[in-house]
């Protein structure tokens, strides 16, 4: 199959970043993302305003990256996009655009699911970065995402855990709001971390049975804590927000690091990939590479492109289901909650 010169179109808009990309025979050509900078100044995304945004942004975006690609529309082999999880109004554009492409350049549709998408970026052909052997253990953690998931192959997985409120990112960035951070607030508060003693406030971690997560709990406890704490000394925050940071972060990643634990002791799997903006984090990625020496883990991190809301992910389960044949009809609608 490699030997046939297969290019695909790639779009993502399931939130609030406007992505294209092309791949050929699994090799990214080009990697377009527009991020919307409209949602700062609200402290989080507005689904309304990120629906309008996409509409703009798509076709310029999608022309960058042919242009990138060095390619010309009649050269495409087939247009992938994200039908779901995400929200229904930048959904829809990402959906009714690839549906009209694909029509009009009478060129097979693929469907796509977002959160299987961050899982296979592991595939994406990129020197330096190996590859998973099936089957290993996904934690997909962004601001939108918290799961962990048992790959078995490519298109069989099963999510073995997952949060039962907020996700990863949403604690670190309602954490952030709460110490008057800008959004979002999760790579300040890693930068913070590293300065800062982990151990200077303990907040409790919260029960929650098997592989599940809850992270709600936790920026509630932050929140009274950091309210008493400022009655009693109105400078608290910007006296110790180095400590705070990194004991919020020590939090944080402990929890993660517990489930992985709890999930490779169940399932007897070893190798952990994980994907979502928090990957980027120094806190997970030390604790990661600490496993590898003291439980026998390997870990795998995509480059960072590949790790946040991308279309390179969207192209190449595009690719990978090109292969297959496995394709959509104009019938396909978008869906908010679709599952893995
Ligand atoms: O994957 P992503 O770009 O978008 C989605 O949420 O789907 O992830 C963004 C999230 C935000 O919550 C942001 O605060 C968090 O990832 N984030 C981080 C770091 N970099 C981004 N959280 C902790 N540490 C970081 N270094
Ligand atoms: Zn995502």
């Amino acid at each position: 199959m490699a030997s046939q010169n297969i290019y695909i179109l790639g779009i993502e808009s399931s939130c609030d970043d406007t992505a294209a990309s092309v791949i050929y025979n699994g090799r990214i050509l080009s990697n377009v993302v527009a991020s919307q900078k409209i949602h700062e100044e609200y402290g989080g995304v507005v689904p309304e305003l990120a629906s309008r945004a996409h509409q703009q942004n798509i076709v310029p975006v999608v022309s960058q990256a042919l242009k990138k690609a060095n390619i010309d529309k009649s050269q495409l082999s087939a247009i992938a996009f994200t039908q779901g999880p995400g929200l229904m109004g930048s959904l829809l554009v990402g959906t009714s655009f690839a549906k009209s492409l694909a029509f009009g350049l009478n060129i097979p549709l693929i469907d796509v699911n977002h959160m299987q998408a961050h899982i296979l970026a592991h595939f994406i052909d990129e020197k330096g970065f190996d590859k998973p052997s099936f089957p290993f253990l996904a934690m997909t953690i962004s601001g939108g995402h918290t799961q962990i998931v048992q790959v078995t192959d490519y298109f069989d997985m099963q999510v073995i855990g997952e949060t039962i409120d907020d996700a990863v990112g949403e604690a670190y960035d309602k954490s952030g709001k709460v110490l008057g951070l800008g959004y979002p607030a999760g790579p300040e508060i890693d930068r913070r971390a590293q300065l800062g003693n982990p151990k200077a406030y303990k907040f409790t971690k919260p029960k929650v049975n098997g592989l599940d997560f809850s992270f709600s709990g936790l920026k509630t406890a932050i929140l009274y804590f950091i309210q008493k704490e400022t009655t009693a000394n109105p400078n608290f925050i910007e006296n110790n927000l180095n400590d705070i940071c990194a004991s919020i972060q020590y939090t944080i990643v402990g929890i993660l690091i517990d489930k992985l634990k709890l999930a490779t002791k169940q399932t007897g799997i070893k190798k952990i990939a994980i994907g979502g903006g928090v990957s980027a984090n120094s806190g997970i990625r030390k604790a990661l590479k600490d496993g590898e020496q003291k439980f026998g883990w390997t870990t795998y991190i995509p480059k960072f492109e590949f790790t946040t809301d991308n279309a390179a992910m969207i192209a190449i389960v595009g690719y990978l289901k090109y292969l297959n044949q496995d394709f959509a009809n104009q019938n396909i609608v978008a869906s908010a909650r679709l599952k893995i």
